[in-house]
């Protein structure tokens, strides 16, 4: 299904951080589900009897897996689904939140390792394959893109519960699909369904939900046949247009793309296309 990939040291990935990753991840995993699908890490959110709800313990393990698929030179691409079917995520855990105080929330940081995925330099796609909602929704978003299953259910619901949401929902929501539609979402809590979803540009696209995880896999295997460190570069630069200026993020694009030159693969990419061949890229 997909193709085989050189196992080279590829820019950032250097052999000794994968064995320092790998040996740190003794314990067993109790609220996911790893395994590599050729070149692409999949990750399953296991908590299905609780909607998959982000607890700790989760979100810990997500973080620690994810960034242990980034630092492997094999993995080219990660996807994220939700176990069963009926929920990606349902939002952070509110039972486990529930007896918390202010001080609680502060010195644990809670939820704050989260963060730490939008430094990964993999793509991450997020496979929803139901509710998506609060947390759920916020880390989908946090992802590269999002495929949704038809079923999937969109929202920030948190202020039905006394709260707001604190894993970057009013600003990503809002980015993502217009003020308006964000404003009124958080205000009432309401649903957005997979193909508004879609129309508004929350959502890349929407595929039947038993085809999700097939196609998820598929569109992570054409990224991972790709050069990861041109990828990396491609992904980094997308990212920098929401964070700077129309002329900065042009200059900033323009810097990236001479570097491309740079590299084997841009060469070995170019001569293939010329030659009418495949390209060997190399990740270098
Ligand atoms: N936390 C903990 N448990 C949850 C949960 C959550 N976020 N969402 C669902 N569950 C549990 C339910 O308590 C229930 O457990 P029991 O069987 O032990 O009672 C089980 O999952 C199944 O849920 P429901 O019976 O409620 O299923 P449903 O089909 O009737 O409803 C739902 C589905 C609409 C998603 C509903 O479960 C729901 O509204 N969940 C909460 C959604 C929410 O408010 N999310 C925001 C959380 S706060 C947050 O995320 C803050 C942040 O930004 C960080």
């Amino acid at each position: 299904m997909f193709s085989s990939r050189p196992a080279a040291s590829s820019l950032g990935r250097p052999a000794a951080l994968v064995a320092q990753r790998r040996l740190s991840t003794a314990s067993p995993l109790t609220c996911i589900l790893e395994e590599r699908r050729g070149p692409v890490g999949l990750i399953t959110l296991n908590r299905p009897k609780a909607l998959n709800a982000l607890s700790p313990t989760l979100v810990r393990e997500l973080v620690q897996e994810v960034k242990r698929f980034d630092a492997d030179p094999e993995i080219g691409a990660i996807v994220v689904t939700g176990s069963g079917d009926k929920a990606f995520a349902a939002g952070a855990d509110i039972k486990a939140m529930q007896p918390l105080s202010y001080m609680d929330m502060h010195k644990a940081r809670l939820f704050g390792e989260l963060d730490e995925l939008s430094s990964v330099r993999t793509p991450i796609i997020a496979a929803v394959n139901g509710f998506a909602l609060g947390g759920g929704c916020e880390l989908a978003m946090t992802c590269d893109f999002i495929l949704a299953a038809d079923t999937a259910k969109f929202g920030q619901p948190e202020i039905k519960l006394g709260t707001i949401p604190g894993l970057g929902g009013t600003q990503r929501f809002t980015r993502a699909v217009g003020k308006s539609r964000a404003m009124e979402l958080v205000l009432t809590g309401d649903q957005m369904s997979a193909e508004e979803a879609r129309e508004r540009g929350l959502v890349a696209r929407v595929v039947p939900a038993a085809d999700l995880l097939d196609d998820a896999l598929k569109t992570a295997g054409k990224i991972a046949a790709q050069s990861q460190p041109i990828v990396a570069m491609a992904k980094t630069c997308v990212n920098v247009a929401f964070e700077t200026s129309l002329a900065e993020g042009l200059r900033f694009e323009r810097a990236i793309f001479y570097s491309t030159f740079a590299t084997h693969d841009q060469k070995a990419g170019m001569a293939a296309f010329a030659a009418k061949e495949k390209p060997n890229f190399k990740n270098e």
